[in-house]
């Protein structure tokens, strides 16, 4: 293949959620490699370890059936210095409703000063996915909710253990 197209879908996946599959099974018609960046974000005291979140990601992706190759990797540093490392020049993001927008946007923005080579994508979640998020699952699930219309059974199984056990 001449000039494979390398892109990276990064995110905290604090955990990994039906939605962002529907976006990584997307991406993967976009590219022909994805890297899934999970960053380690420890600023935002994540419920997972990055080696949880990245081994949580390799379980999902193992069900899906996708043109594209898949890669994870957990990272520390900026995004664009990862792109560069990984000699990606997309990235891709997923776009829910209208108050991602200014998130997305500033970090667009940032982002492409940082290296303007590297162009960010954004793919629509679809109508089931749109507002399914790590945050609410998580408070779902805190507080006993049943959480399986919105993560793989194995991410489910693995939030109501940890709630057990906390
Ligand atoms: O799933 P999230 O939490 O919305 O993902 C945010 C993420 C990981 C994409 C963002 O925090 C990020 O890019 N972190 C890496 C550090 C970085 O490059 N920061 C500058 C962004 S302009």
């Amino acid at each position: 293949m001449t000039n494979p197209k390398r892109g990276i879908y990064p995110g905290s996946f604090d955990p990994i959620t039906l939605g962002h599959l529907d976006i990584i099974r997307r991406a993967t018609r976009v590219v022909d490699h994805l890297i899934i960046g999970v960053a380690a974000n420890d600023g935002k005291n994540p419920v997972f370890s990055v080696e949880e979140r990245v081994a949580l990601v390799e379980a999902d992706i193992a069900t899906l059936d996708t043109p594209a190759t898949i890669e994870v990797i957990a990272f520390d540093g900026l995004l664009v210095s990862l792109a560069e490392e990984n000699s990606a020049s997309l990235i891709i993001r997923g776009l829910r409703a209208v108050s991602d927008f200014e998130y997305e946007f500033q970090m667009v923005g940032m982002n492409s000063r940082l290296n303007p080579d590297v162009e960010t994508v954004f793919l629509m979640a679809s109508d089931r996915h749109q507002f399914i998020s790590s945050r609410f699952v998580k408070e779902i699930c805190r507080l006993g909710g049943d959480v399986s219309q919105f993560v793989s059974e194995n991410v489910s199984q693995t939030l109501k253990a940890h709630y057990e056990n906390s």
